[in-house]
């Protein structure tokens, strides 16, 4: 309190928490120094479904989180799931993450951040929840449509732009699920027994990445174990990881009720307590309440700070990560407005779906679609028609457009276009996958063989859909293959009309032997709102394709290493779950035990193509230690594409197992029929380093390294050999 001398008049000290032009540190500092114990801790846990409190007294801000990561999902009621039925919740679907990373394209990472975030913004929104980066291990994974692949590299470096460019919006992204989360099956219980290089070579990276050089203000910790406790109550990786070793400075947020103590949540660093449930109570007026203080970070917490037996300096450590985030985004001056369903955010949806979408196979060139050549095209599939950014679990979205991959041909072919269902799955979300009636599935197979006899080109629109047990949270997929009698009917159509493409969507790997007698397959992620127009300009030639895999397509799923040591590898014993197979996930395994796989990751073909020259390699004469290795990339085609080229190094003769090669650098290039580019790729220690697990640190050797320029991780463009 500051009095003015010889009067009664006393002021309040200059509100310096509320001047938008402090610094965020001065603002935490000052707010922090004006609160009881009591404000306090009523920022740490929810205070609805999705919202965490402010201090009302003072004039901060709560804060409002919403899903993530592929829109800003619609608004359920205050304290429930059930939705608010609001009409002015509609939004952009963007692509699925999976598909992002398929752009292996940094731009495209950059333009998603900055669209949805401002999506979040127009909504009033503070904590995206999302992106999430953990790693494809287990090909059924319910949830790999939200992630960014099987490579730590990928993921790192595809998350960092998405993160930079959302929160200069003034929106943080919370990412997720930190960590280990590979499965949906037991997620609250599984605990995870993991070797510490294949933490620190696969698991962490990515997420590590996303908070050191993205620089993301929050991270939810994941519902599973690690080390046997709760991955929101893990002193090792809140504390020790996180906050210790990579500096995190901003909240931790749980997952949806995945805080189960106080004693955990206080001293295992979590910061905001999200969807423990709410305590009923009565007002003086005899109307229902909801109180969260019964939530772990509440009363109980409270009072053990009172008794001094949680150190105070716990609870301001959270609070001023709390305020941090309020004072980085809902008192963020440079806070965008942000837009909702404006055309540039369409145009940011449909670049990324047509970046991502993935040309797996294109005998006898069918595609592009020569429209001179076909007068009755013959779409087949439940696909083609439904919505797909539905379903899934958290992730779902409202729309206010969804262009179908029907209407999209329609929109490219017109008339020509016929439709036939030809199999139906129903709509079962979160529970396991629904029973389908086999009369009907016989009919609908049936009508659409018989249209198939008289179209001159069959497009088949199938896949994954977001149903329980196909890709969807809170299950796994209950098989390899395709489901709904998918593999049989594209084998029958495939013997009646030679002339048929393949278009599949999903986050996950899938069984493609189906495919064998199919010329031309595309596979397609999840492409958002404007799916049928993305999917329309690429087989139509309008756009070349140039997603490349950022997953391995095994020829069978035991090729999986997950899979190689029994339930131990998935789902798990007694909910203890091994991963055995080490750092050896993904194509590192494929690569290192000679495994060919049906479609390698970095696998994409072009409608053009590319000659590769002689890469060379050149060491820095200066400073840091460094080689820069370079390749000419010419497009000898003739029509524009872009190319990603792929750096893999391999170490000869190393003293420690390690894979093959792994993936260290891309570049995405855009060339015109003719042109040339060279392609320059620097390397230093970082990128030859391996965890050493006894000394618990990161290594380097000397000597020999291979360097492989790929267009995918089995096709080898050029090789060079250097001297560490
Ligand atoms: C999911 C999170 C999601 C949260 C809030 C959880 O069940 O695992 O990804 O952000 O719910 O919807």
């Amino acid at each position: 309190m500051l009095c003015l001398a010889g009067t009664s008049l006393c002021f309040a000290q200059a509100k310096i928490y509320q001047n938008p032009n402090a610094p965020v540190e001065e603002r935490v500092k000052d707010a922090l120094s004006r609160m009881t114990v009591h404000e306090k801790v009523l920022l740490l846990h929810g205070q609805s479904k999705f919202t965490s409190a402010g201090v009302p007294r003072l004039g901060i801000k709560e804060l409002h989180h919403s899903d993530g990561p592929h829109g800003c999902r619609a608004e359920v009621e205050w304290n429930s799931w059930n939705t608010a039925n609001w009409n002015n919740d509609s939004c952009v679907a963007f692509p699925s993450l999976t598909c992002l990373a398929a752009t292996w394209n940094r731009d495209m990472s950059a333009i998603y951040g900055k669209a949805v975030a401002e999506e979040f913004a127009f909504r009033d929104k503070n904590i995206m929840l999302g992106p999430g980066v953990n790693i494809n291990r287990m090909p059924l994974n319910g949830r790999n449509f939200e992630y960014m692949g099987e490579d730590p590299l990928l993921a790192g470096e595809m998350v960092v732009p998405y993160i930079q460019n959302a929160q200069k919006q003034g929106i943080a992204c919370c990412l997720k699920h930190f960590f280990v989360n590979n499965q949906e099956w037991h997620r609250e219980r599984v605990n995870v027994n993991a070797s510490e290089r294949a933490i620190r070579e696969i698991y962490l990276p990515a997420f590590r990445k996303g908070v050191v050089e993205g620089g993301a203000w929050s991270v939810m910790g994941s519902y599973n174990k690690w080390l046997n406790i709760h991955c929101c109550e893990n002193d090792s990786l809140l504390n020790g990881i996180l906050k210790g070793e990579w500096g995190f400075d901003g909240a931790v947020v749980s997952d949806w009720g995945g805080v189960h103590s106080t004693m955990g949540a206080a001293l295992g660093g979590m910061d905001i307590e999200m969807g423990t449930g709410a305590g009923d109570g009565v007002s003086s007026r005899g109307i229902k309440t909801y109180t969260y203080n019964t939530n772990f970070l509440g009363d109980n917490f409270e009072k053990l700070i009172n008794e001094g037996k949680i150190p105070m300096s716990v609870l301001d450590d959270k609070a001023s990560r709390v305020l941090r985030t309020i004072f980085r985004t809902a008192m963020n001056p440079n806070k965008v407005i942000g837009e909702l369903c404006s055309e540039e955010h369409y145009d940011v949806c449909l670049q990324i779906a047509e970046e991502g979408i993935v040309l797996m196979k294109n005998d006898r060139n069918l595609l592009p679609i020569d429209v001179s050549r076909y007068s009755h095209i013959l779409v087949v599939g439940e696909n083609a028609t439904r919505s797909l950014t539905e379903g899934g679990g958290s992730s779902e979205l409202k729309t206010k457009l969804d262009i179908s991959p029907l209407d999209g041909l329609r929109a490219a072919f017109g008339d020509r276009i016929d439709y036939a269902q030809g199999y139906y799955s129903g709509r079962a979300m979160y529970a396991m996958q629904e029973r389908t009636d086999s009369t009907r599935q016989a009919q609908l197979k049936a009508e659409a063989l018989e249209k198939a006899k008289s179209a001159d080109l069959i497009i088949f629109i199938g896949g994954m859909n977001k149903n329980g047990g196909q890709d969807c949270e809170a299950t796994d997929r209950n098989e390899y293959q395709l489901s709904f009698g998918q593999p049989e009917l594209i084998a029958a159509l495939a013997k009646i009309q030679k002339n048929i493409v393949v278009v599949t969507f999903g986050g996950n790997p899938f069984d493609t032997s189906c495919m064998k007698s199919v010329p031309a397959f595309l596979h397609c992620w999840y492409l958002g709102s404007i799916s049928g127009t993305a999917i329309a300009n690429i087989v139509s030639g309008k756009v070349n394709p140039s997603g490349k895999l950022p997953i391995t397509f095994a020829a069978n799923k035991n090729d999986y290493p997950c899979f190689h040591y029994g339930e131990r590898g998935f789902p798990g014993v007694n909910d203890q779950l091994y991963y055995d197979e080490g750092i050896f996930v993904g194509y590192r395994y494929f690569n290192t035990n000679n495994v060919k796989p049906a479609f390698a990751f970095g696998h994409g073909l072009s409608y053009t193509t590319f000659a590769y020259g002689k890469p060379t390699v050149s060491a820095s004469t200066s400073g840091k230690k460094t080689v820069t290795v370079s390749i000419p990339v010419r497009n000898t085609g003739k029509v524009t594409g872009k190319e990603v080229v792929q750096l893999y190094i391999g170490k000869n003769g190393s003293k420690v197992e390690r894979p093959e090669k792994e993936l260290k650098d891309f570049a995405k290039v855009s060339l015109n029929p003719g042109e040339e580019k060279t392609v320059s790729f620097t390397i230093d220690d970082e990128d030859l380093q391996y965890w050493d697990e006894t000394t618990h640190s990161w290594q380097v050797e000397s000597g020999k390294y291979t360097v492989y320029i790929n267009s995918s991780e089995v096709v080898n463009k050029g090789k060079v050999v250097f001297v560490r």
